[in-house]
């Protein structure tokens, strides 16, 4: 089914430039980005955003790592678009990501991982209400 999930571009790849590159493997894997901005995230939101990982040993690490530059949000649509992202992102771990996946392509680290992605249609639901109003989806 048609569906959507939601994506961040992390600061390590919005550092190098790598925006257009991402978005180019996400277009390449046919979804569509329906919502996108770049924004600079509060330690606030950053917190808010990953507060599952509030008791794993590297949530600190994370935050400071998602607030040490601009992030780029975005609204990714297409046929199981949740699972297609997953396939284009590459293992959490980009030692372990298949070839021609974004991590396995650019990612600097397991935590400058270069790109988020929803990891279910019901957190897909979750994270895109947390940092996009309706009218800034266009489909
Ligand atoms: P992400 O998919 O955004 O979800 C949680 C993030 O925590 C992950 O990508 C990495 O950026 C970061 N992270 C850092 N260390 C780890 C780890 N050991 N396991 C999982 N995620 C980690």
């Amino acid at each position: 089914a048609i569906e959507r999930t939601f994506s961040i571009i992390k600061p390590d790849a919005t550092r190098r430039n790598l925006t257009g590159a991402i978005n180019a493997k996400i277009e390449g894997a046919g979804l569509r980005i329906v919502g996108q901005k770049r924004v600079k995230w509060a330690k606030a939101d950053a917190e808010a955003f990953y507060a599952v990982h509030k008791e794993r040993p590297f949530f600190n690490d994370l935050v400071a790592f998602m607030i040490s530059g601009p992030v780029v949000v975005q609204v990714l649509e297409g046929e199981n678009a949740v699972a297609r992202y997953r396939e284009v992102m590459g293992a959490t771990n980009p030692a372990n990501a298949a070839a021609g996946t974004i991590r396995k392509e650019f990612a600097e680290s397991i935590e400058a991982n270069s790109v988020h992605g929803s990891d279910s249609p019901e957190n897909a639901k979750i994270e895109i209400a947390q940092v996009f109003k309706p009218d800034e989806i266009v489909g």
